[in-house]
């Protein structure tokens, strides 16, 4: 409604930004690329910058935030920056028991097994995030016309860290209380969906430009499993956002075998990890949507004449899926870069791809 739309106005008007004009399916300038954790440990001005500061404790200080966002977009000439948060801050932020390990990932102090267990999650209230919605304020001045880049955690890749109580290779006792317990599992998704939305909506108030949802982990789901326990929680929240009318990516690592089910979520541009061609994934996500990706983490290793062979294969898969009915690309690795990575080799991946 009016309101809403007015709790918007916020937002930069960037035209001319080829990675909105990608995601929105107009023809850019030149073709957008931004990496997945394109901020953190592969830079020594981060490591430097975050000495001595925990990461949770990062995430809530907005000068901090604000100046670690910019230094990929200063170094590398990107196209977008991300928010530098985490999909577990709006779950610390409510006041869930959680740490960051450095190495390990996310870990919770009291797993979320029992329908008491969900009962008892606090609810996410937009002030207590209120620290991110000022990092956003602050960013949308400093990146000028470099457009900003919101994100949250999917519903079900949060429960798995919930459930799991930190991160877990097979997903055991997510799947069994999926499968053992839908009803609690329901409950779980949907407490979770909210808190996402809530997180998603705070960005968009402060000004994001686009937001990626995050489900990392979905690609251990069969298609079966995704549709009836994932999808109607992640669409509810695509949906709560649309209003906002700026691009909405979707991405999971593994899940070549439901790009299908994660547009139909709502998405305007779908995440393709490097496990399966641009080409592919734009038959299997059908046409009217763009696609972002999706270059192997671990190809940055290999060398220069490698990485350019894969970055030219990786655009002309791109064009093809996009004479077929696809509406952009946005290039980006296929998941986060890995912290061991040669920032130079970054920075030259921008320009290739600029050159192209
Ligand atoms: O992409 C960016 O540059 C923005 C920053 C960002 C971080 N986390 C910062 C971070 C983003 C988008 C995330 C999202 C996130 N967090 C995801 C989804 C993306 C993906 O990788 O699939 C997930 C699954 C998490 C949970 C999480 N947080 C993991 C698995 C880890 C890594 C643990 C480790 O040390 O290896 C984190 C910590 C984390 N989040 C770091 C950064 C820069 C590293 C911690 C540090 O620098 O001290």
């Amino acid at each position: 409604g009016m309101a809403e739309r007015a709790t918007f106005t916020s937002r930069r008007v960037l035209p001319d930004a080829p990675f909105l004009a990608a995601a929105n399916g107009r023809t850019p300038s030149h073709r957008p690329v931004w990496f997945m954790r394109q901020a953190g440990r592969s830079l020594p001005e981060y490591r430097k910058i975050r000495a001595g500061i925990g990461m949770l404790e990062s995430c809530f200080d907005p000068a901090l935030v604000s100046e670690i966002t910019m230094q990929p977009v200063r170094r590398h000439g990107v196209d977008a920056a991300i928010l530098f948060s985490d999909i577990v801050v709006p779950l610390k932020a409510a006041g869930i028991d959680l740490d960051i390990v450095a190495g390990t990932g996310p870990v919770v102090a009291n797993p979320v097994r029992s329908i008491g267990d969900v009962a008892a999650l606090p609810r996410l209230v937009p002030e207590e995030v209120g620290a991110v919605a000022e990092a956003v304020r602050l960013l949308t001045v400093e990146l000028g016309s470099t457009p900003l880049i919101g994100f949250a955690g999917a519903p079900f890749t949060l429960a798995s860290y919930l459930v799991e109580g930190g991160p877990s290779r097979n997903h055991e006792r997510t799947k069994a209380l999926m499968h053992s317990d839908p009803k609690t599992w329901h409950a779980l998704l949907s407490t979770l969906a909210d808190t996402t939305i809530t997180f998603l909506q705070a960005q968009l108030r402060a000004g994001v430009d686009a937001v990626q949802l995050f489900d990392s982990w979905a690609g251990a789901l069969s298609l079966a499993e995704y549709r009836e326990f994932v999808l109607p929680h992640s669409e509810r929240v695509f949906a709560e956002i649309q209003s906002a009318g700026v691009p909405r990516i979707h991405f999971g690592v593994g899940t070549g075998e439901l790009l299908g089910a994660m547009g139909e979520a709502g998405a305007d541009v779908v995440g393709v990890d490097w496990r399966i061609p641009l080409d592919v994934a734009a038959h299997r996500v059908g046409p009217g949507k763009a696609l972002q990706g999706n270059l192997d983490p671990s190809v940055l290793f290999a060398g220069p004449a490698a990485v350019e062979k894969q970055v030219r294969r990786i655009v002309a898969e791109a064009d093809a899926a996009m004479a077929s009915g696809t509406t952009g690309h946005i290039f980006n690795l296929g998941h986060g870069v890995l912290p061991d990575t040669d920032p130079g080799v970054l920075t030259a991946v921008v320009e290739l791809v600029h050159s192209l």
